[in-house]
Order: C-alpha cells, then structure tokens, then sequence
C-alpha cells in the first residue's frame, strides 16, 4: 500500500513511524514532514498545497498511486480535505468538514452535547460583547472563555479577575482580536481534577479506544508556567480504570456520533475526547478531530495491532469487527523545545547526540521529531516543540527513566524540557 501522511509534527512522526511497522505499507509520502520523517528509509517527503479546494493533494495521489490518505492536523480537515478525498474518489481517514466541527466550533460541540444529553457542565454561548459582560459579571466565580473556533492553543482563557475577563471578551468580540475564531464565545464553568485524553478510532456508531493518556501542557516542572502545545505524555493513564474508560465512551463517544448521525453526519477519522475527571464524574472539556501530540506519540506505540488494518476497516464500514490490542507495560515520551517556546522559540540551533539518543532506547523507544529540519547536513531546529523522545518501560517508572536517559545525549542551545513527565 502506497499511504499519504499530512502534517510535519511529532505526532505525524508517530504516524509515519507505526504505518512503517506494517507489512502491508510500501511507501510513505508525508507533507510537509520535518527531518526526521525525511530519514525514515522508505519515506518521500513532498511539499503540497493544504488549501482549500485541495487539488494538490488529489493530483498528488493519482499521479502517485496513493492508496490512503491519513491526516494528522485539525485544520485542513476543518476546511475540507476528506470531502476533497471522497470526491476525487480517494480513500481518506480524517473527519469531514461537518464532523470537524467538534472540534471546529466548540458552541457546536456544546449544543451537540446538550441535545444528546451528554454530562455537561455550566456554559452559555456569546456573539454580543455586552450580554457576554453582563454574564460574566453575574458569575459568583470567574468562568473560562473560550473562542467558538480554532485559535492554535490560545482560544481558551481563564481570566486573572472579572475586570480582565471584560476586557478580553470586549477584544475577541468588538476588536475582532482572535479573527473568525473569537466572534463567537463559549463562557463555561470552571472544572478541577485530573484531565486525560481518551483518543479513539471513529467510524458511524463505532469506536475503538487507543490507551488513555495524559499530558503535561505546562511549559515547567510541578505544572508551573505557561500553557504549551503539551510538554510531554504517557500511557496509559492510572488516572483512568477500564470501567472509567468504558463510561467514557457510553456516555460521551457514542451518544456524540449517534447524534452525529441524527443530524446526518458520519464521522471516519479519530475522536479525541479531552475529560476533565472532576468529584461528579468525567466531564468533556473538549473534543478534537485528530490525535493528540504529544499523546500519539505514546499511544501508537502503545498500540499492538498494524495501524493499516484499523484504519481500512474504519474506511471499509467495519470497524466494529476490529479487536483493538493495547501492548503490556507504559510509554513516556519527553518533549524538548526550542529556546523562547511557547512565546517566540528560536530558530536554527544545531541538534546533538540524536544517533547516541537512538541507540540508548533501541527498539524500545524512538525520537520523534517534529520543529526540525535539515540544513548543511546537520538537523537543525525549526520550530518549538522540537522533538519527543518515547521510551517502552514495564511501567510508567521505568519507561521515564529511560525516555530521560536517551533524552540526555541531547543538546542544543537553549533547549528545554520538563524533569517531571509521568513522574
Ligand atoms: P480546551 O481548548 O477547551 O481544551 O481548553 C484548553 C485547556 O484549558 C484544557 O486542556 C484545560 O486544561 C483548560 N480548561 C478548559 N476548560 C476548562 C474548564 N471548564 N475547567 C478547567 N479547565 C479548563
Ligand atoms: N496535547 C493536546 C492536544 O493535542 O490537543
């Protein structure tokens, strides 16, 4: 089989890296890609327009007899791309346009919840600055704010006092500060606990659940610092029990894609549940349309059977034949980032000690890469989150111990990571 990655990230890293691991992929095409996916032998990666109406792409996948697109990120799925695919006739696995929009419009996602009768918490959807106000004033705690739509990771705020959450409400609606995204807002009611991801294969009225993770989307130790892209993960959650995780998708996966499909929609792609599990039981922060990074970065490997199998039969309608098999033991993986992440990371830095990293966790791990490309030779950084060093271990302890280890024959300057993932 001849399958077409897109994205460049780590977490498209973890894709390329498990659909290498099945017999049944020849060659992989990645787009963008970034230099460690370059090196992967058996891999091409190619430069191809993501906008809308991707003529590229499906150009692409003729001239090179692409059997299967899979498609990391939420955006172009958010504009389109699977629809693309099924019209050109295109194997694709990715959410449609209208599926993204769980993760698209979180005032869609939120009246979708109300309507199927999912546990939710307080929230109250805003398009005009002064009701919003009004609102939040009237709120005996400071509530989250969040932009209706994607916003990179900054769409989601909890203000430092009432007078800041007028403040921001007046930029995102009135001064247009967020774009599109923040025209419309979601005021929501703020939650405690632990979060974990619960990220699934999709497909109709089916799910099959990859292990339940959690990340670390901090910037430093003891979850200090500012929010990140998410600075490291692990799997599986001890957070979670199986009963936990088979609650979560009776009450939450299910009744969102039967509700889906009352409305006429069918999602074949991954659903990522983003659960806050609180004293009153799980609840849903948020939903995506893709994997989670740098949660794919553990639950691929993780993950026993051949990526292509599962991904077939979700494209093929018969994913609830599929047997999902998660591997014994736990995966850590340690994301190292540029200097200046999240703010402004700097770019350009030379990157040692990768082969030293590779052989230190052998078959047992891998460095997925992701800011990075390669110039003179040499793999430089290119964004910032650079890389995420992945480590198997008999247990969250050990895999740490290890992903540490390997991470230590890596320098650059300025680089950053946490001392404390899954610890
Ligand atoms: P979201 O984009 O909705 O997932 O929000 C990003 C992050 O903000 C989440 O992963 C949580 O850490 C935090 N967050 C969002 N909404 C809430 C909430 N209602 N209560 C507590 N934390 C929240
Ligand atoms: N690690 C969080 C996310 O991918 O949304």
């Amino acid at each position: 089989m001849r399958v077409l990655v897109i994205g460049g990230g780590g977490r498209e890293h973890a894709i390329v890296w498990k659909l290498l691991r099945s017999q049944r992929v020849n060659a992989v095409h990645c787009s963008p890609g970034n230099a460690g996916i370059a090196r992967e032998s058996g891999v091409e990666c190619v430069a191809l327009s993501l906008s809308a109406p991707f003529d590229d792409v499906a150009l692409h996948c003729r001239r090179e007899r692409v059997d299967l697109v899979i498609v990391g990120p939420e955006a172009p799925l958010v504009s389109g791309l699977a629809d693309a695919m099924e019209d050109a006739g295109i194997p694709c696995f990715g959410a449609c346009w209208q599926a993204a929009q769980l993760e698209g419009s979180k005032a869609f996602t939120r009246k979708l919840m109300a309507e199927a009768g999912v546990p939710s918490h307080g929230f109250e959807i805003f398009e005009d600055a002064k009701a919003a106000q009004d609102f939040y004033r009237s709120r005996p705690e400071r509530w989250w704010i969040k932009a209706d739509g994607l916003a990179a990771g900054k769409g989601a705020v909890m203000p430092g006092s009432v007078e800041e959450g007028c403040a921001l409400l007046a930029e995102w609606l009135e001064g247009g500060k967020m774009g599109e995204a923040g025209k419309r807002v979601v005021i929501e009611e703020p939650l405690t606990g632990t979060e974990v991801s619960v990220i699934a294969f999709a497909q109709g009225e089916t799910v099959r659940c990859l292990a339940p993770s959690q990340d670390h989307k901090r910037l430093l130790d003891g979850d200090q610092g500012p929010n990140t892209g998410g600075m490291g993960a692990f799997a599986p959650s001890p957070t979670l029990s199986e009963a936990q995780r088979a609650e979560i998708e009776r009450d939450f996966l299910l009744p969102t894609l039967r509700a889906l499909k009352k409305g006429g929609v069918e999602l074949c792609g991954f659903l990522y549940a983003g659960i806050m599990m609180t004293p009153k039981g799980p609840r849903l922060l948020e939903y995506n349309v893709r994997l989670g990074d740098p949660e794919a970065q553990v639950i691929l490997p993780m993950m026993e059977n051949d990526l292509i199998d599962v991904v077939e039969a979700a494209i093929q309608g018969r994913l609830a034949d599929v047997d999902m098999r998660v591997k014994p033991g736990a995966a850590v993986t340690v994301v190292a980032a540029s200097e200046g992440y999240p703010a402004s990371p700097r770019k350009g830095d030379i990157i040692e000690g990768l082969a030293e990293a590779e052989s230190a966790l052998g078959d047992d791990g891998k460095v997925f890469h992701a800011g990075t490309k390669e110039a003179d030779g040499k793999i430089v950084t290119s964004g910032g989150r650079v890389l995420a060093v992945t480590a198997l271990g008999s247990d969250l302890r050990s895999a740490s111990d290890r992903a540490y280890e390997a991470l230590g024959h890596i320098r650059w300057p300025g680089m950053q990571h946490r001392s404390d993932i899954a610890r």
